[in-house]
């Protein structure tokens, strides 16, 4: 037997075993100022390429002006209890029905965080006789709604439509003997990647399957699509959709989510979803909120239009100079170069401390050991010149990677410890 806080501590798990770091650099770190492409980092001004802001909406005068207004007007606690008990109200259903006409569905039911919210619908949806069958590199809070689930799960190989297939013949006979359904899950923009889902690809496999469609799209609604409804409407196959998700906290720079598909299984989600039912419903606040940044989707096609004017420069430019940005098809940007977790680190310091820009480093478990990922993750908030400068400052990094100077293991204190 042992202390379970002593296991703890010997056995850290993959990021764990990071944590000894100082907290605010690398892991935890602080940006300060008002949101947006330039930001304080360290003291020191960045520009700054690490927020889901893609809309640029966190810091708009009208989304500021709305979110004040309605914390002084309704307060915090507004409504409360549960949606079902003593929480609903007439904004909370208002808000339901605009997204609902946004993202093309009959009906939204609110979440009040995305993840707890996917973990939940797939908690609700399954039971033991379906089969859930997702993608390899679903988000976790998927691979935790799938953990949940008492009967059989097959996972397919990231966006390969032959291996969706086989999982399927193997969930449908499955089903057949059980007496199940099947459950598709998969993300409409992979966070990491910035790959789209092969939508189009699994909706072709409903001709011959019988199964119901779930997906993720946090990163593709308000960006993807030619209303900005997101990864479905870009590939023409939203109605196909049985069940479509976003959060909030992307392209809507806010907290919550949403899920929207037909009515009568809104209808019932609305009285299974225990991260909903068991909890206190959505503030006043940010239901107003996400109110006026919807308005502003439909109402300004210019923000998305901007945000594709910085991602096609930024890639291009990219492209342009020899940079490899993997598979992506949509705004996230991955910057990869060869090289282990030491280099990483060292590069990541060198581009904020010395060209002051940040973005976020990704390394191992996240990426293979010897990648070394940057991810750019553009806005409409920046500017050409702010992708120049990315450009500028990414083609001398190379130059070092490519000599060896980050190598150096003096280089950088922090990173000894790596
Ligand atoms: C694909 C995906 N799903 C769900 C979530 C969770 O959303 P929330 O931040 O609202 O909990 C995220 C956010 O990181 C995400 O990227």
């Amino acid at each position: 037997m042992v202390d379970l806080f002593e296991k703890l501590r010997m056995e850290a798990g993959p990021l764990a075993k990071y944590s000894h770091l100082p907290d605010d650099y690398f892991f935890f770190p602080k940006l300060e100022g008002e949101i947006g492409p330039h930001m304080t980092f360290n003291g020191k001004p960045v520009l700054n390429w690490s927020l889901n802001n893609y809309l640029g909406l966190a810091n708009h005068p009208d989304v500021r002006k709305t979110d004040a207004d309605a914390a002084a007007q309704y307060g915090m606690a507004y409504p409360m209890g549960a949606r079902m008990m003593s929480g609903n109200s007439v904004n909370h259903l208002r808000l339901e029905k605009e997204l609902a006409a946004f993202v093309q569905k009959e009906d939204v039911m609110l979440l009040n965080f995305g993840y707890q919210g996917v973990v939940s619908i797939i908690d609700a949806l399954v039971d033991r006789k379906d089969v859930i069958v997702y993608d390899a590199e679903s988000h976790a809070c998927i691979i935790d709604g799938v953990r949940l689930h008492m009967g059989k799960r097959f996972v397919y190989a990231h966006n390969d439509m032959e291996s969706l297939e086989k999982q399927l013949q193997r969930a449908t006979k499955l089903a057949n003997e059980t007496g199940g359904g099947i459950l598709v899950i998969t993300e409409g923009v992979f966070g990491m990647s910035g790959n789209q889902g092969n939508l189009t690809g699994v909706v072709e496999l409903k001709k011959q399957y019988n199964f119901r469609l779930f997906v993720d799209d946090a990163h593709g609604f308000g960006c993807m699509g030619p209303t900005g409804a997101g990864t479905g409407e870009a590939q023409g196959v939203q109605d196909q959709i049985d069940l479509y998700f976003s959060t909030f906290a992307k392209s809507m720079a806010s907290i919550g989510a949403f899920v929207a598909g037909d009515r009568k299984i809104l209808k019932y989600l609305r009285y299974s979803v225990r991260s909903q039912i068991y909890a206190k419903s959505m503030p006043m606040p940010l239901v107003m909120g996400v109110l006026k940044r919807l308005e502003l989707l439909r109402t300004q096609p210019a923000l998305r239009e901007k945000l594709w004017t910085i991602v096609r420069a930024i890639q291009n430019g990219l492209r342009e100079r020899g940079f490899s940005l993997g598979t992506t098809t949509s705004m996230v940007t991955p910057v990869l170069f060869k090289g282990g977790v030491g280099e990483a680190a060292n590069m990541a310091m060198d581009l904020r401390e010395n060209y002051g820009i940040f973005c976020s480093v990704v390394i191992y478990p996240v990426v293979p050991k010897d990648v070394i990922m940057f991810r750019i993750i553009p806005t409409a908030a920046h500017t050409l010149e702010d992708v120049n400068r990315t450009l500028e400052a990414f083609s001398a990094l190379k130059i070092k990677l490519d000599s060896g100077f980050y190598r150096q293991e003096e280089l950088v204190s922090v990173t000894k410890a790596l």
